[in-house]
């Protein structure tokens, strides 16, 4: 089953590109509140003047708790002031969150919003898209890239209504036990359609909370257990945690970016454990940089695991990849008229333009055969005389 690429998303760098518009998103509606609670993950004040956040299991991340009151206060005070105004940040609607969040996982937020909007006037509700046909749902992707996150949206929809549902659980266990939500997505759902004050760990706010609190793994414990337990130790007590999520989301996406940060423009250099260690963008923009970090030189971070390739070679080494040659089948295939099927051999070309049927079949068939399994195109026939349509 296709799973949403959990705890990967980065703005920065995902393949379509930084998101550098943030500047036109200035916040004038206000989300609305959040019910009060506590956090469900043990997320407790103890003794030392620390916050400990633990995962089921063994990770465990103790924060000083004034810079930890420090840092709350002034990234929720900069989202009121700062932070964007997304549309899916206006609903509560479980199933828009979900389509908005699987969407997010790898697209820019510009590409996002239309596509978001157009998805949920074809399949406005859970029961909607349950009842779509594949192939449409697939045609509804188009432009957003990973086709595989079309059918895994379509095949949770499927699951809740088979049994019996009409919308999404609230729990980040009962989310999770979903084929295809990861723990980055049930977090997320949790918290920004229910409100419960659960952690939300993708890679722009892994890099966020890395670079404030530089609190390394204790011995022996997973990178990603690790992130889980400092994102649950970050967490603010009571109503703000939708806020304090979303606005860590922001930072990271626009100024607590993985190259080149803008660590003059960011509400928290003064408590930042890593403003002196990243080299900084050049247009610093924002407030004046404080004094002595002016001309920041570059050290080394310490966590590379979310540094990324420069864009350009990003999109250099995606013309030609696999995944480029399975978005121009799916591609051709959506350009089908409904129903039809195409011949392999008359596929091929459209998939790659030197295609050859004597050199190049068998490699087309086993890329048709892999979008199959992924629930993506059907092929039937074989050799010369297969042929393929939408799932
Ligand atoms: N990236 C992933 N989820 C997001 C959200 N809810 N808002 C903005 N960017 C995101």
């Amino acid at each position: 089953m296709p799973r949403f690429t959990d705890a990967t998303t980065d703005d920065a760098t995902g393949p379509l590109g930084s998101d550098p518009s943030r500047a036109q998103y200035r916040l004038t509606v206000r989300r609305p509140a959040i019910a009060e609670g506590h956090p469900t993950r043990p997320v407790s004040s103890e003794s030392g003047g620390v916050r400990r956040g633990r995962t089921a299991t063994t990770a465990s991340v103790a924060l000083p708790e004034g810079k930890t009151a420090l840092v709350h206060a002034a990234i929720l005070r900069w989202d009121r002031q700062q932070g964007r105004d997304l549309p899916w940040r206006r609903t509560r609607d479980p199933y828009a969150i979900l389509v908005a969040e699987a969407m997010l996982q790898q697209t820019q937020v510009d590409r996002v919003r239309p596509k978001w909007e157009a998805f949920l006037q074809a399949f406005p509700t859970l029961r909607a898209l349950a009842e779509a046909a594949r192939a449409d749902v697939i045609r509804a992707w188009a432009g957003l890239g990973y086709n595989r996150r079309a059918v895994s949206l379509h095949e949770i929809a499927r699951t809740v209504v088979d049994a019996g549902g009409d919308t999404l659980p609230s729990s980040v266990e009962a989310l999770r036990a979903l084929p295809g939500i990861g723990p980055y997505t049930a977090g997320a759902i949790a918290c920004f359609a229910f409100g419960l004050p659960e952690a939300v760990l993708d890679t722009n706010v892994r890099r966020v909370l890395d670079r404030i609190f530089a609190v390394e793994a204790a011995s022996g414990v997973p990178a990603d257990r690790h992130g889980w337990a400092m994102a649950r130790a970050a967490l603010p007590a009571g109503a703000d945690v939708y806020d304090w999520n979303q606005a860590l989301m922001d930072l990271g996406a626009t100024i607590c970016v993985a190259r080149a940060p803008r660590c003059g423009a960011c509400p928290v250099r003064e408590s930042c454990a890593a403003v002196a260690n990243v080299e900084t963008s050049p247009t610093m923009s924002g407030p004046t940089p404080l004094p002595g970090l002016e001309g920041l030189t570059r050290v080394a971070e310490s966590r590379a695991t979310y540094r990324p390739e420069s864009p350009k070679r990003v999109a250099e080494r995606f013309e030609g990849s696999r995944r480029w040659f399975r978005g121009r089948a799916v591609a051709a295939l959506r350009g089908l008229p409904e129903g039809a099927t195409i011949a392999v051999d008359a596929l091929g070309p459209l998939v790659d333009p030197d295609y050859k049927a004597s050199s190049r079949r068998t490699w087309l068939l086993e890329l048709l055969g892999d979008l199959a399994r992924d629930g993506l195109v059907v092929v039937n026939g074989e050799g010369d005389a297969s042929v393929a349509r939408l799932a």
